[in-house]
């Protein structure tokens, strides 16, 4: 591999742990809370979870702990979408492990969840780790999205254990790779076979949150790189003065990337889905809204500007979601007929004429390639892949239509020429800044002592995260905590709830107050790339969005 001088030099780069985790890990101990209860739905989530539901939180502490040092095997999986950090939440499990036992053997199963099932692993060495410490991506052992579900899956996983004595398996993903981390451990426990299992929370989305995971790892380092590039494209469109920019990011159902990046940049317009769900504000409606911004900074004489979009926007909007929930039901029942029609415009017409009348009426208005994108597969998980319908080319061309219709009817002057683009895969691999690079270390390291106090079904919690690293505080949290039931694929399901924007919490309240000034004037800021070296308010800031959360 040839190495970047930066690299190079984070391989130097000593990660922070909380002042707990620096202890000898002998003398880290478990204290327990009190019992948890799910985010809704308490009695169904109870029914299907009887050996892990309501489970204490735990706080590591100072105590006596020789049991940590018995010797064990553990696998790692990292599962779904890459998320910055991810090979150091490694590094620190890997550390922790060795720190405990030098005999004790770390698996990595390559390429996501099937990795397990197939028996494809590495063995982590630290000469293998080595020149994956600090970095980006998930490329050490290869991440996928295979679904943990069936029985048959969990025997296979049982059996694979059992041949290389693997007695816990940490489970690095988002909501639906948690949901059947905690599936799993639930199974492990019912079945007696002994195996642990722990989660770490990534995703750059940022919608794996509540009380006790502040952030999921990767949010940090993804929104700042997006901040980077949309401040650059900011400073172009004040430099040239003749383009709106219409930028969709990544970030799923959740509006939190695109509000963390709102909130570093200020840009004239950005959407949240979870208002426009709330307001149940049409598509016409939007784009009524962004046309009148345009045409209000016209007047001014300023024909450019930048609109943020959250992918997951179609979604939200009450018309389309109601369409997507009937396309996802029909797409469920009618798979075999469906799957059998290979030409999209035949697929197109299937759908459309099985659709209710109201859905039909908002599926036909929808331009060709918008249709086509909406029946595309769904993840193994059941989403509509959000990040391939392109939003930001649809409200410009509607804004476009309008604008010439106001045009005509001499209610608009100005001149409108649109960019399209979107940002996603750019920030999911990106170098971690130092948060997450000690974020995730902490994590990992934190997910080696769950497994030392002999826990199942826990998700890694570290939090007090504005405060510097050595005042964070180390735990875990049982997963079932984070769950309620929802329909995925046609039927009810325990599911992690997604934590969405709160249109009363204190990040948006901050961004609701200042928006109607950013529309109308020029007020960009410019966060410039993320930087490892310097003062400390450049290089460890974590996220506006987390500041906000935790202000008094
Ligand atoms: P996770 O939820 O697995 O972390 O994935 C996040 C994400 O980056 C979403 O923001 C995006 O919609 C999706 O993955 C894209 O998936 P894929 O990598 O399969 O194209």
């Amino acid at each position: 591999m040839d190495i970047s001088p930066l690299q190079q030099a984070r391989y130097a780069y000593q990660p922070k742990l909380p002042a707990i985790l620096r202890k000898d890990i002998t003398s880290i101990a478990p204290a327990f809370g009190e019992a948890t209860s799910a985010a809704t739905d308490a009695d169904a989530v109870k029914a299907l979870f009887p050996h892990t539901y309501g489970m204490s939180r735990v706080t590591f502490t100072e105590g006596d702990n020789q049991a940590i040092t018995a010797r064990r095997n553990v696998g790692v999986i990292l599962s779904g979408g890459q998320a910055p950090g991810g090979h150091n939440v490694i590094s620190g499990l890997f550390d922790a492990l060795k720190a405990a036992n030098p005999e004790n053997i770390l698996y990595g199963f390559k390429g996501g969840p099937s990795g397990i099932l197939e028996d494809s692993y590495q063995i982590i060495t630290s000469e293998f780790l080595a020149p994956y410490r600090n970095t980006g991506g998930f490329d050490i052992i290869g991440s996928g999205r295979t679904k943990l579900e069936t029985q048959e899956q969990f025997e296979i996983c049982a059996k694979v254990c059992k041949k290389h004595d693997i007695s816990a398996l940490v489970i690095i993903g988002g909501d639906d790779s948690n949901t059947n981390a905690a599936v799993l451990a639930e199974y492990f426990l019912e079945k007696n076979h002994g195996i642990q299992v722990i989660g770490c929370p990534k995703t750059i989305d940022g919608d794996l949150k509540n009380e006790f995971i502040e952030i999921s790892f990767g949010f940090d380092t993804a929104t700042k790189t997006y901040s980077e590039l949309i401040g650059n494209i900011e400073r172009d469109a004040n430099s040239a003065k003749k383009y709106w920019h219409f930028i969709k990011l990544m970030g799923r159902s959740a509006s939190h990337i695109a509000l963390e990046c709102a909130l570093e940049t200020q840009p004239n317009i950005c959407l949240i889905s979870e208002e426009v769900e709330a307001n149940k504000q049409s598509l016409v409606g939007i784009v009524e809204d962004i046309a009148q911004a345009v045409s209000a900074r016209a007047l001014d004489g300023n024909n450019f500007g930048v609109v943020l979009i959250p992918e997951g926007l179609v979604e939200f909007i009450p018309e389309i979601k109601a369409l997507i929930d009937e396309i996802n039901h029909l797409l469920a029942k009618e798979a075999t007929a469906f799957n059998a029609l290979t030409d999209s415009d035949q697929r197109v017409a299937f759908v459309s004429s099985r659709l209710s009348k109201s859905s039909q009426a908002v599926f036909t208005i929808l331009p060709d390639e918008i249709q086509k994108q909406l029946l595309m597969d769904r993840d193994p998980h059941g989403n509509v892949q959000v990040s391939r319908i392109e939003t930001d080319k649809l409200l410009a061309s509607m804004v476009e239509n309008r604008l010439k219709h106001m045009k005509a009817e001499g209610t608009y002057k100005g001149k409108f020429s649109s960019m399209t683009h979107f940002f996603g895969y750019e920030g999911r691999c990106a170098f971690p800044t130092n948060f997450d690079a000690d974020y995730c270390y902490s994590l990992g390291y934190n997910a080696f002592c769950l497994i030392g106090a002999g826990l199942s079904g826990y998700l890694s919690s570290v939090t007090n995260l504005c405060a510097p690293a050595q005042n964070w505080n180390a735990g875990g949290i049982p997963i079932t905590m984070m769950m309620n039931m929802e329909v995925r694929h046609g039927a009810k399901k325990p599911v992690i709830k997604k934590a969405l924007v709160e249109l009363e919490g204190k990040p948006f309240t901050y961004f609701a107050k200042h928006r109607s000034r950013w529309a109308r004037e020029t007020c960009f800021t410019y966060p410039g790339a993320v930087q490892y070296y310097g003062p400390s308010e450049v290089c460890d800031k974590t996220t506006v969005t987390l500041v906000l959360e935790q202000s008094k």
